[in-house]
C-alpha cells in the first residue's frame, strides 16, 4: 500500500448484496473513532445530495433501459458529485473517510452485463476519480445464495431493488469478479470471509486494519480493554 496524496485516510466496503457491509461499517466507524479518528461514513450510489438523488433513479431501475453504458455513466456522475461534495473535503480535512461501496461495485455491478466495450469501466474510473483511489478496500465475500437470502430477510421480498432482482448466476458473476478484484489488488484489498457471525466478521476486518493504523496516525494501544477486540 502506498499512501494516498491526501492527508486523510479512505476505506472503501465492497461486497454482494446481504454481505453485512453497513453494519461492518458502523462498527469500524466506532472503533476508530475511541482511537480519536474523525470519521465520516458514507455510501455510494449517494453520498451528497445530488448523488442521494441519482440514487432513487439508479435504485428504482429507471436508468435501466437506457442499456448498461449510460447506467455506468450515471453511477460515475453520481460519484462525481460524491467526490467533489463529500469525500475530497473529508480527506482534506485530514479525516478518515469510510465508504460503502465505490469503483468495484461499478467494476463487478456495470460489468457482470458483459456488455461494455473492454476498456469502458477502468477509462470511466480513471476519469472520474483521478487520483482519489481508496488506501484500503474490504471486500466481503459470501457465496450469493446466503448473501440473497440474508437481504431478501432483511428487507421482505416485495421491496427489492434493482440489483437483488437480477438472478442467481449474476450474483455469482459479482463474486467471482470482486474475489478476483481482491488478488489482482493485494495492496490495496483485503478479502474477508463474510459468512460467519457479525462479531467474527469484526474482528477479521480489525484484525486487517491494524497494520494501516499508523498510516491514520492512530494507535491502537490507546483503545480501552473493554473495547478491545
Ligand atoms: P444499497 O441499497 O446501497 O445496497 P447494499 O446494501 O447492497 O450495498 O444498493 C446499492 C446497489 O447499487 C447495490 O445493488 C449495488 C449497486 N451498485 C452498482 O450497481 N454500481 C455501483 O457503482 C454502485 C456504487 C452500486
Amino acid at each position: 500500500m502506498t499512501r494516498a496524496p491526501h492527508g486523510g485516510f479512505f476505506i472503501t466496503f465492497e461486497g454482494g448484496e446481504g454481505a453485512g457491509k453497513s453494519s461492518q461499517v458502523k462498527r469500524l466507524a466506532e472503533h476508530l473513532r475511541r482511537l480519536g479518528a474523525s470519521v465520516i461514513l458514507t455510501r455510494e450510489p449517494g453520498g451528497s445530495p445530488g448523488a442521494e438523488l441519482l440514487r432513487e433513479l439508479l435504485l428504482s431501475g429507471t436508468v435501466r433501459e437506457f442499456g448498461p453504458a449510460a447506467e455506468a455513466m450515471i453511477f460515475s456522475a453520481a460519484r462525481i458529485d460524491h467526490l467533489d461534495q463529500t469525500i475530497r473535503p473529508a480527506l482534506a480535512r485530514g479525516d478518515v473517510v469510510i465508504c460503502d461501496r465505490f469503483i468495484d461495485s461499478t467494476r463487478a455491478y456495470q460489468g457482470a452485463s458483459g456488455q461494455l466495450e473492454a476498456g469502458f469501466i477502468d477509462r470511466l474510473e480513471r476519469i472520474v476519480i483521478g487520483d482519489t483511489r481508496p488506501d484500503l478496500t474490504f471486500i466481503l465475500d459470501l457465496p450469493p445464495e446466503i448473501g440473497m437470502a440474508r437481504a431478501g430477510l432483511r428487507r421482505g421480498s416485495d421491496q427489492i431493488d434493482r440489483f437483488e432482482a437480477e438472478d442467481l448466476s449474476f450474483h455469482q458473476q459479482l463474486r467471482n469478479t470482486f474475489r478476483r478484484i481482491a488478488e489482482q489488488e493485494p495492496d490495496r484489498c483485503r478479502l474477508i470471509n463474510a459468512s460467519s457471525s457479525e462479531a467474527e466478521v469484526e474482528a477479521s476486518i480489525w484484525s486487517a486494519l491494524l497494520p494501516a493504523l499508523p498510516r491514520m496516525g492512530l494507535n491502537a494501544e490507546t483503545q480501552s480493554a473493554e473495547h478491545k477486540l
